[in-house]
């Protein structure tokens, strides 16, 4: 996988880290005073999926938006230090770069300021973005649409991709439709839940699923992510796929559907057949679940679980 190239397409967020100690509560209302002793940023939504292809060596380019504020600076600065081409991310005027702002104590979250819009991105600046899509798309192994739902995802977006032979989408439900046509889309248990309205996860309910997203999307595969029930894959051979979850402690699963989607697309792009992308995928996944924070597995994580499976 190392060396192949992917685009990723979706919203790109800066996740803020304050961290700091409590030792009184404030006298203005009764809440605690942190005392800041450090602050830092990561990338965050469709950035954690670059970071996931990077730390397996893919070479990674980056489709998207940010505000025209500092924020888009760190964001930028975080891309060249992974060394993600950022060319195709573009600044536009009306909206701020997505910013999840974490106030964290002694290890525990205080709280959450989010700084977005959910607006759509006007069709001009959605243009720019798609003309960027179009030109790379022919020269990629494999796009990867990775929706927060913070509207820059579009049909005209989706479609500008349609030149690059694997396209895997991440989708929240209510985009579901945007996503027709591509390779892929790896949805998890409770996305596919909404996007079908089917309210069960039995067996019968899962095929079902897999039935219908797979006739409603006309891709190839559908993968829907299980959290701790691993993932199941729907295809051409008719029959389900179920492939267990192998973590062996579980710490923290955030971030673990980015790996997924990630290692799924990058080793589809080096032609592993899809049965063995999806098991890659989800050893990756199963690493990831092994760390705290939103986190990516390298190749030598991966083997050792692998490993440990045997
Ligand atoms: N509790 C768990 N134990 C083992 N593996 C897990 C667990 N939770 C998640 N995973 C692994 O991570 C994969 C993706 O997780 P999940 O289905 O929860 O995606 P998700 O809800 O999109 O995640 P997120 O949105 O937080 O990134 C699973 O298919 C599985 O391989
Ligand atoms: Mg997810």
């Amino acid at each position: 996988m190392r060396g192949r190239s992917v685009l990723v397409v979706g919203d790109l967020m800066i996740d803020e880290w304050i961290w700091g100690t409590v030792s009184r509560i404030s006298p203005e209302a009764p809440v605690p005073v942190v005392a800041v002793s450090n602050h830092s940023f990561t990338l965050g939504g469709a950035g954690n999926v670059a970071n996931n292809l990077r730390a397996l060596g893919a070479r990674v380019s980056f489709a998207g938006i940010v505000g025209d504020d500092d924020f888009a600076e760190q964001v930028r600065r975080l891309l060249r230090e992974e060394e993600i081409d950022a060319s195709g991310v573009v600044t536009v005027s009306d909206r701020p770069t997505t910013r999840k702002t974490r106030i964290v104590a002694h290890n525990q979250q205080v709280v959450r300021a989010d700084w977005e819009s959910m607006q759509p991105v006007t069709a001009r600046d959605r243009e720019r973005v798609a003309a960027f899509i179009r030109e790379r798309a022919p020269r990629t192994d494999a796009v990867i649409f990775s929706d927060y739902a913070k509207g820059l995802l579009s049909r005209e977006v989706v479609e500008a991709a349609s030149a690059c032979t694997i396209v895997v989408a991440d989708p929240k439900p209510a985009n579901l439709d945007l996503f027709r046509g591509v390779t892929c889309v790896a949805p998890n248990a409770h996305e596919a839940m909404e996007a079908t309205g089917i309210a069960a996860l039995d067996e019968a309910s899962l095929d079902e699923m897999g039935a219908r997203l797979l006739a409603r999307m006309s891709c190839q595969y559908v993968v829907i992510t299980r959290g701790e029930h691993g993932m199941s894959l729907f295809g051409h051979t008719g029959r389900r796929l179920d492939v267990p979850s192998v973590a062996r402690t579980v710490y923290d699963v955030s971030g673990a559907g980015d790996t997924a989607v990630a290692v799924l697309a990058l080793a589809l792009a080096a032609r592993t057949p899809i049965e063995q992308a999806v098991q890659l995928a989800n050893f990756a996944a199963g690493a990831v679940v092994e760390k705290l924070g939103t986190a990516t597995a390298s190749s030598e994580e991966i083997l050792a679980l692998v490993a440990h499976e045997r």
